[in-house]
């Protein structure tokens, strides 16, 4: 995938500075003087560039994964993103003990840089075969599900202005996974609550808040009916919401905010919330923007990891064809740059694709266009090069 990611040897694209014509005259005067040499890569960066680089541990995925991956690899290079792909594979293989687990090249590279960015993953339909996005999540103790939904000019919604995060827990509530049967016919499943991950989902709220210049964050709950277990979740997040005084804090009940959702969703800002609730709110809030194909995501895990992923699937209906709409890994991709600090770079990637968007004249046929993936991808890397 991509040019260019590989290394290139030192001689074959070394200049030296004393090309120029000044700089040789001023040796012809001082020849014992060292001449430094700037190492240029045939895309322009200079060794100092790659000292600055970060590593990316890059999951393609299936279906249209490579295409849109591929879209995203060539952005970044025309934003000259100090980006350092590393490709890796995450089909489940059996460990040791019988148990599945990801490929330990791909845990590796992820345990080394720390970020990852992946597209769509098939689930396998032979038995007994483990989804990857849940292997990837237990993996990496991803615990918190993010996605801002932002309007996009230009794509036309119900709804306009939307500008909003969902954070969802990821690691308990309704999906424990316990449930048994008590006798034939009755069936108990187990809603799980605990006050560290309470704790730890409501923190990573309001550090998003502060980070990102958002104003609040609304406790999403049902603690009248579920005393006790959203009880827990939203006096932890009262107990947060004191350490961090210049973020306002709401609490409020989850079909309150159905119903405020679907009426006016501009009057939301940061949502923070229990698994299944968020499972579902996170998928509405999606729809408020225009789907899943231009909605980013990210996964915030325990030692810093995070990975960042489009949520819709690997589309087999046009995988290969040069077809998918490359935003959402893209959104995606951008948030990832602001999680690593890289805010100009994602300020410019945003902006060119938004424009892109909004005048209408290259879109894929998913955003009512004609385009193939390849000359939506084009059309951004032009306008990022614009902005320069
Ligand atoms: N995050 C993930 O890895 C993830 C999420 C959902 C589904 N899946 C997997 O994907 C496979 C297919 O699932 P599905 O068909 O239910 O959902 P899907 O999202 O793959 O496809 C639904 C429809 O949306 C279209 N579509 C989706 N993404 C698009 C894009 N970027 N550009 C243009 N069109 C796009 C598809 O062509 C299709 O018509 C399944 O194996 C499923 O398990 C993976
Ligand atoms: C909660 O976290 C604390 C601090 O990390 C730890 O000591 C404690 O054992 C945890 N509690 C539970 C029930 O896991």
């Amino acid at each position: 995938m991509g040019g260019g990611l590989r290394r290139p040897a030192l001689s074959s694209f070394s200049r030296g500075v004393s090309d120029s014509g000044s700089e040789t005259r001023h040796q012809q005067h001082r020849p014992m003087i060292a001449v430094v040499q700037v190492v240029l890569r045939h895309d322009g960066k200079s060794t100092d560039d790659y000292r600055k680089m970060q590593t990316v541990t890059l999951i393609p995925g299936d279906g249209i994964g490579p295409e849109i991956s591929a879209a995203v690899v060539k952005i970044f290079d025309a934003a000259k993103a100090p980006i350092r792909w590393e490709e890796r594979d995450v089909m489940a293989i059996k460990g040791p003990g019988g148990r599945w687990m990801i490929p330990p090249d791909a845990k590796e590279s992820m345990d080394r840089s720390k970020i990852g960015l992946k597209g769509p993953l098939k689930t396998p339909i032979a038995a007994g075969h483990p989804s990857m996005n849940l292997l990837l999540r237990k993996t990496f103790d991803l615990y918190a599900n993010v996605r801002p939904c932002v309007s996009i000019e230009g794509y036309k919604t119900p709804y306009t202005d939307v500008d909003l995060v969902t954070i969802r827990e990821n690691t308990e509530g309704e999906y424990s996974g316990i449930e048994h049967v008590i006798v034939d016919g009755v069936v108990q499943s187990i809603k799980l609550i605990t006050e560290n991950a309470s704790r730890r989902i409501a923190e990573y709220a309001f550090e998003y808040a502060r980070n990102n210049q958002r104003s609040s964050v609304t406790a999403v709950h049902k603690a009248n009916i579920m005393r006790m277990s959203d009880g827990l979740f939203l006096r932890k997040c009262r107990e947060v919401a004191e350490d961090y005084k210049d973020i306002k804090f709401t609490e409020m009940y989850l079909d309150t905010v159905c119903l405020n959702m679907v009426q006016d969703p501009t009057q939301f800002d940061i949502l923070v919330m229990p698994n299944l609730y968020g499972d579902i709110l996170s998928d509405l809030c999606a729809g408020l923007i225009g789907g899943l194909g231009v909605t980013p995501s990210g996964n915030i895990g325990a030692n810093g990891v995070a990975v960042f992923e489009s949520v819709h699937g690997t589309a087999p209906d046009i995988a290969g064809m040069d077809l998918a709409n490359p935003t959402a890994l893209l959104l995606s991709a951008v948030m990832m740059l602001r999680h690593m600090g890289l805010h100009e770079h994602a300020s410019k990637i945003q902006t060119a694709c938004f424009d892109t968007i909004k005048e209408k004249k290259v879109l894929t046929k998913d955003l009512g266009g004609s385009s193939k993936c390849s000359e939506f991808t084009a059309e951004i890397c032009r306008r990022v090069q614009d902005l320069d």
